[in-house]
């Protein structure tokens, strides 16, 4: 399950309601994928110093996660200019990177007593589509040898090029004799059903969209699951789907069958996955007001 509108700057970041994780714990979910926006609270000068009351607030987070059995992936979460292609433009995009490699030197010195079983690092959520993938590839080298200092056994979570997508996952590199890695794809394809009525996805115009299992729905997916499953045995490396979803503008019934099919590849090919997303999104299967989970929804991802 991904843990967001808490600590990802989008709904500036409310608390969560008390009972929020075991209700995550006692649904079924073994881990938590936390979109967490450091850079927001990170200065803006060397040595670019994460506010110690942010760590806190997030360290207390973590720590109730892990009590109700969870397993945690911190996943840094937006770092503007790398991972929108645009931001304040108030340091030089060098700058902004030293500025990343600090974030990382942190949380990796931070977090280096937690146990390497369940805290993972995720260096980034979506690269930017404007990020050349080589550029990426580079960055992801410089993070994992800084959180190699102090944590030679957490697993890394690494996403693919240009906005997470799975076909550029073919254009990641990987440090030589580096396999505590797991490579991250999210899956929201087809789009224009997933995001349909959102206009920050170019699916605004859509509407009544349905996903009702037919062949030709499930052919294209059964295409996207088979190429990952083949890239990761052929590689080695392991792959996780960190965020798949579906918005409420979408049929509900539609909603449920893509959920459960998706599902259904991610344990077919023995991925592991996070859905997107808990609660305060369009995306959300639990509503905080009633304080209840949409049970066809959890029903469909069992
Ligand atoms: C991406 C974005 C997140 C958005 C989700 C679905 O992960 O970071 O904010 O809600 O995709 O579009």
């Amino acid at each position: 399950m991904n843990l967001n509108g808490v600590l990802d700057g989008l709904s500036g970041d409310k608390p969560m309601k008390p009972g929020m994780v075991k209700a995550i714990a006692k649904a079924g979910f073994e881990s938590v994928r936390i979109p967490i926006r450091w850079a927001d609270h990170t200065i803006k000068t060397a040595p670019y110093t994460i506010d110690p009351a942010f760590f806190t607030k997030v360290d207390a987070i973590v720590d109730e996660c892990l009590a109700a059995g969870l397993a945690v992936t911190l996943d840094n979460h937006y770092y503007p200019v790398i991972s929108f292609g645009f931001g304040p433009q108030d340091l030089s995009f060098e700058e902004n990177l030293d500025r990343l490699y600090a974030i990382w030197q942190q949380l990796s010195a931070h977090y280096k007593n937690y146990k390497d079983e369940t805290l993972f690092f995720e260096l980034m959520n979506e690269p930017s589509i404007v990020l050349p993938p080589e550029q990426w590839n580079d960055i992801v080298a410089q993070c994992v040898k800084i959180i190699r200092h102090d944590n030679p056994g957490k697993t890394i979570i690494v996403t693919t090029p240009s906005l997470g997508q799975h076909w550029t996952i073919g254009l990641l590199e990987f440090p030589a004799d580096e396999w505590n890695i797991i490579v991250d794809a999210h899956y929201y394809l087809p789009q224009t059903f997933t995001h349909q009525g959102l206009s920050y996805a170019m699916a605004g115009d859509m509407k009544d969209i349905p996903w009702t299992g037919s062949e030709a729905d499930k052919a294209p997916l059964d295409k996207d699951f088979a190429f990952l499953s083949r890239w990761s045995e052929r590689t080695g490396r392991p792959v996780n789907i960190g965020e798949y979803g579906v918005c409420s503008n979408a049929p509900k019934a539609s909603k449920a069958a893509y959920l459960s099919y998706i599902r259904s590849l991610i344990k077919k090919y023995g991925f592991s996955s996070n859905l997107w997303a808990l609660h305060r999104d369009t995306f959300q299967v639990y509503d905080e007001k009633t304080g209840k989970y949409d049970t066809s929804m959890l029903k469909a991802i069992k």
